[in-house]
């Protein structure tokens, strides 16, 4: 059978499953039954995911955890996180539990500036090219008046558009390079209608320009796209307390801790192997919440990694010291996001996210997020440089080996007990599980 077909997204969502199954798997009652078992049974529900994207066959389930216990500014709040990975919504819990009782989390918006660009090619005089864009750009934002009415009514808008000059990159090459202030919207949609004007207006002004030359008039519009590099929509969060009160269960000295997990810090500073994954550890955390709240996890993510390179080399975007024996740990993180527009008003679990979170606006979200993202990272360094990594995660790896061989209630409890004091490998739990059964049996 063809593995092409033409016309398939004007199938049904049955006929799309029949091709789907018959093409591609041989037991297709077997198939079937999977991408049905996750239909919802309320048909307005599936209805409105089936239309979030196109060709949808069926749903994708995630976890949806929270973590209680933040304590932000001086406020209460239990985080939502949608997200596959085990460990990482303990991970969050057990830092907020454990910043609680230190004064919480504090966190700052330093700026909330968008940027949106018109690329553009123009072959000609510099200066006129300049005379022009003087000229115009009253025009262009008067023009933008349909799209920027409401967003201006709530104190936002174009907050400045620029001539950029970039033939030294490209022959020809120029951008109007737009900021925006869009308030409590992402605001893609919103940057995305003004810039498509602007170019508009900017070629068809071109054309009645007299001092351009006929060749100069016309401007050739590449794309107009906003950016998801944002690091003049920034945030910081902070955590700091006396050195000594670090320790926890006297375990290891608040001292040692400090000193050691200031070391790791600085490694990811310098070493970008380190920084990917220690960057990693804090987009488990933001990329949860991002979710949750039904933003846009993938803008976040190019962004974020975007700004952790802005030295020319790829780094830590948390950093860490010790002075006068106070620890302090903060992170500087460009975040665009919205609470209005987009999925927020449409998704019910996103609502409900936003609802747990006291309908944040867009500015204590930004705040909520890169929390979420400290206290993961925090995390991860304290198991790293203190137990390591692998006793968390092994005790997961030993539950979902005892699931896969249908363990019950007492021979996990057994088996528990028994891998505190062993080492968790595959084979050593299938060993100890086979043993346990024989000597039951
Ligand atoms: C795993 O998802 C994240 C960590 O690797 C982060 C880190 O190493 O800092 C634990």
């Amino acid at each position: 059978m063809s593995k092409s077909i033409s016309g398939f997204s004007k199938l049904s969502k049955s006929k799309k499953i029949d091709w789907i199954v018959n093409t591609y798997f041989s037991n297709t009652k077997d198939a079937k039954g999977v991408l049905e078992q996750y239909w919802n049974n309320n048909e307005k529900l599936q209805q409105l995911h089936d239309e979030f994207i196109e060709n949808t066959i069926t749903n994708y389930y995630l976890p949806l955890g929270v973590a209680p216990n933040f304590l932000i500014n001086d406020k209460l709040y239990t985080i939502p996180m949608a997200i596959e990975e085990s460990s990482v919504v303990a991970a969050a819990s057990k830092a907020a539990k454990f910043w609680l009782d230190r004064g919480g989390f504090k966190t700052k918006v330093i700026a909330t500036k968008k940027i949106g660009q018109v690329h553009f090619i123009y072959s000609g005089d510099f200066k006129v090219l300049q005379q022009f864009f003087n000229h115009v750009k009253p025009k262009l934002i008067e023009d933008t008046k349909a799209i920027t009415k409401n967003m201006e009514r709530r104190g936002g808008g174009i907050l400045d558009i620029e001539l950029k000059d970039k033939t030294n990159d490209i022959k020809g090459y120029y951008q109007l390079h737009a900021s925006f202030d869009t308030l409590d919207a992402m605001g893609a949609n919103f940057i995305n209608s003004c810039l498509e004007q602007f170019a508009k207006t900017f070629k068809s002004e071109a054309l009645m320009f007299d001092a351009f030359t006929e060749s100069e008039k016309q401007i050739e519009v590449v794309m107009s796209i906003l950016s998801n590099y944002v690091p003049d929509c920034l945030v910081r969060a902070e955590v700091r307390c006396d050195v000594h009160l670090l320790s926890e269960n006297d375990a290891i000295p608040g001292e040692d801790f400090a000193h050691k997990f200031v070391q790791a810090v600085n490694i990811a500073e310098v070493e970008p192997y380190r920084a990917v994954t220690h960057n990693k550890g804090i987009m488990n955390g933001i990329d949860a919440v991002v979710l949750a709240t039904g933003n846009d996890f993938r803008a976040v993510e190019a962004g974020v990694h975007a700004y952790a390179s802005r030295n020319g080399q790829y780094s830590s975007l948390s950093h860490a010291k010790i002075e006068n024996g106070i620890f302090t740990f903060w992170m500087e993180i460009p975040l665009a996001l919205g609470t209005v527009g987009g999925l927020t008003g449409l998704h019910p679990l996103v609502k409900l996210a936003l609802e747990l979170l006291d309908k944040p606006s867009a500015k204590e979200l930004m705040q909520i997020v890169a929390v979420a993202g400290l206290a993961q990272n925090f995390a991860a360094l304290r198991s790293l440089t203190t137990t390591g990594i692998q006793q968390g995660h092994m005790k997961m790896h030993l539950m979902n080996i005892l699931n896969q061989f249908n363990a019950n209630d007492e021979e996990k409890q057994t088996l528990t007990e028994y891998f505190k004091t062993h080492t968790v490998t595959h084979s050593a739990v299938v060993e100890a599980i086979q043993q346990l059964r024989m000597k039951n049996a």
